[in-house]
């Protein structure tokens, strides 16, 4: 579902996400694999404060093995705790309680020393629309339980997600709004799907998917449309222009650019990763 941004909207869901968070013990804040930065809400951080947080990196069948890799050392090495999962093959999933488990070791300790037989942990799921916050919810719940509040702030209607014994997630995710404010950013979430079809045109995107796989992953978008070194010398506007020939939309350049979208959504130039922790350099966080 793709939500409309406004600054009003904006508040309410930050106020949202502030209100469930006094309700859980730690955040699983998931982003996409292939574009872990673009992918984060710009203020997480202030939301959610010092409360210990996961970062899930989602789909990462769809991203670039080596730079997931990269990308799980630096959050890592920002004190965070770190897993790359594909939420749609449920098998590692179950790393992710044991991980909180791990992360929440004293804190579990001593709600034991306090005689409490089965201290349970509870987390939510926080991103921006799209990155798969519904689907790593799903599939790491075995069963729904109605859990009565006895804490402060828990309503009567707010319904828990059991995913083992000591486990428990919040039913709905926190949802945050993306980056939009840089071009670039929104280059990339369109090219991931993570923005809609809508809001972005579709000539633009192309040409930046384009020239991204043409410098990154040359030889696969080589063998997906069957180019040879002539092509592969053009600038990206030039190669689009060969592109939207050899596809047969003749001048129709934006018919091309849309192929290119869709063809790296589909995968058809591998798993890819459009951004690396040294790109950050720089940046103010
Ligand atoms: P959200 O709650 O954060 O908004 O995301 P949601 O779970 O709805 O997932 C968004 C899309 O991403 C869904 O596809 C979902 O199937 C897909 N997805 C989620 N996790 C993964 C993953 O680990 N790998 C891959 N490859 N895809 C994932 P959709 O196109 O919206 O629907 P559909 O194609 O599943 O019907």
């Amino acid at each position: 579902a793709q939500i409309q941004w406004f600054p009003g909207h904006m508040a309410k869901a930050r106020n949202q996400v502030q209100e469930k968070l006094k309700l859980v013990d730690l955040v699983l804040e998931v982003v996409d694999a292939r574009v872990p930065e673009a992918s984060r809400n710009p203020m997480m951080n202030q939301i959610v404060g010092q409360k210990p947080r996961i970062m899930v990196l989602n789909k990462k069948d769809l991203a670039d093995p080596q730079k997931t890799a990269e990308w799980l050392s630096y959050y890592r090495a920002q004190g965070f705790e770190a897993i790359a999962i594909d939420a749609q093959h449920a098998k590692r999933l179950q790393q992710i309680p044991q991980l909180a488990r791990q992360m929440m070791k004293a804190k579990l300790e001593k709600q034991k020393a306090r005689g409490i037989r089965n201290p349970g942990l509870r987390a939510m799921c926080i991103g921006i629309p799209n990155v798969g916050k519904s689907t790593v919810l799903n599939r790491l719940v075995k069963k729904n339980i109605a859990v009565t509040g006895n804490r402060p702030g828990v309503t009567k209607n707010q319904q828990w997600l059991k995913s083992d014994e000591t486990f428990m997630l919040l039913d709905t995710p926190g949802i945050l709004w993306p980056k939009f404010e840089d071009a670039l950013v929104g280059n990339k979430l369109a090219l991931t799907g993570a923005i809609a079809d809508t809001v972005y045109q579709a000539d633009s995107v192309g040409l930046f998917g384009l020239g991204f796989f043409q410098r990154e992953y040359p030889q696969a978008l080589r063998k997906a449309y069957g180019l040879n070194d002539d092509d592969m010398a053009q600038t990206p506007a030039d190669l689009m222009v060969t592109l939207s020939q050899k596809m047969g939309f003749g001048e129709e350049f934006n018919r091309a650019a849309e192929r290119v979208i869709f063809d790296a959504r589909q995968g058809k130039f591998g798993p890819f990763t459009l951004e690396v922790p040294g790109d950050l350099d720089g940046h103010a966080e």
